[in-house]
């Protein structure tokens, strides 16, 4: 080819080659196609290695899971990764910067974007007019809220450190559908005992309490919600993971239950090696998080036993809800 038929094919080509280009500059939105994306709310940056979902910081299957930097009135809280197949999230991540009081009356919301790339960035209140596709939507939970379904959070508002982030744990799709019983039993009572846990112990070295929690769902083989809309999952689970200043030591824990409700009366504290066996979870991979360490005294203080086991004395830790393996300290 001589140098002015190469010079034409070229001109020729370059409309083609911006065309090709324009349609592969991803659309600008909240759902983002990489974890990267909101990775403020892991722990050094680095998210869990879920297996075939999330590996490696990459997204097996972008179709499916999306992203979602939660953000409610602007401001951004806490990240979810969401199975818009499942219609559940896989897990949510923030980082605990000390819990606020009360629980506000805040109706769940949605997530405009996972219908609409396109939408707003913010969580809102669903549309009566709109039939959402990507997500589970209050109607869908519903029908099923007196016959033992709560939409169960899995950041809990609880360990909100301010009204916006309260409030913007309150999207459905930081919600699954949890076993009433389960979800009002053992795993609030273990979520106040890992919040009490993170306010008290987790205290950096600027003096500030700061924590990293991830709080995710197993989807079940075939239990579902609502003409087979949405997946009820079949264990729920939890990590987190501080530096605590005075102790000169990173603190780690884990725990998980069935999503039904069985007879056992408390939930295992365990190590977050145990979760990784158990569940294949590694929720804060390449940090130096204990694997095989957790924490003795996540109990003792919690309020719900202590009336109880104040006869045996104080300090003893009730063996049910102390992990296997334990540190010792002063
Ligand atoms: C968003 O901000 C407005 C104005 O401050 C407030 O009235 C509203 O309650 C906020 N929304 C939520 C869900 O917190
Ligand atoms: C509330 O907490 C969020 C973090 O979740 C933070 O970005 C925001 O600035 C806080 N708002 C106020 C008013 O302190
Ligand atoms: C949180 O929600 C409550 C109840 O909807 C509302 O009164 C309050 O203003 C909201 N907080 C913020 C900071 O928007």
């Amino acid at each position: 080819m001589k140098q002015g038929e190469a010079m034409s094919l070229l001109k020729q080509l370059l409309p083609l080659a911006a065309l090709l280009l324009l349609s592969i500059v991803p659309t600008d939105s909240r759902v983002v196609t990489s974890v990267k994306d909101c990775n403020e709310f892991f722990l050094q940056q680095t998210p869990p290695n879920i297996p075939g979902i999330l590996e490696g910081g990459n997204i097996r299957d972008q179709n499916r899971y999306k992203v979602i930097c939660q953000t409610l009135n602007n401001t951004r809280t806490f990240v979810t990764l969401y199975d818009t197949q499942n219609k559940i999230p896989v897990f949510s991540a923030a980082k605990f910067r000390g819990s606020a009081a009360g629980r506000p009356l805040t109706p769940w919301m949605i997530e405009p974007q996972l219908e609409d790339p396109d939408d707003d960035d913010n969580m809102r209140q669903a549309d009566k007019n709109i039939n959402y596709e990507h997500q589970a939507v209050n109607t869908d939970y519903d029908p099923y809220n007196q016959q033992g379904f709560d939409r169960g959070h899995l950041f809990p508002n609880s360990y909100g450190s301010n009204s916006t982030e309260k409030n913007s744990t309150f999207t459905l799709t930081n919600a699954v559908p949890q076993n009433k019983r389960f979800n009002r039993g053992k795993w609030k009572k273990i979520e106040l005992c890992v919040k009490r846990f993170l306010d008290k112990s987790c205290i950096n070295n600027n003096k500030k309490i700061e924590g990293f929690v991830v709080i995710g769902a197993k989807p079940s083989d075939s239990s579902l919600l609502n003409n087979n809309k949405i997946n009820i999952p079949s264990v729920l689970w939890s990590a987190f993971c501080c530096y605590s200043h005075s102790q000169n030591t990173w603190l780690a824990g884990a725990h998980w239950g069935n999503n039904r409700d069985d007879d056992l009366n408390h939930l295992e504290t365990k190590t977050l090696g145990e979760l990784h066996t158990t569940e294949g979870i590694d929720a804060f991979p390449g940090t130096r998080c204990p694997k095989s360490l957790t924490v003795p005294q996540l109990f003792s203080k919690c309020p719900f036993k202590s009336r109880k086991r104040k006869v045996i004395g104080i300090h003893k830790v009730p063996r049910k809800c102390v992990g296997k393996k334990q540190i010792s300290w002063g």
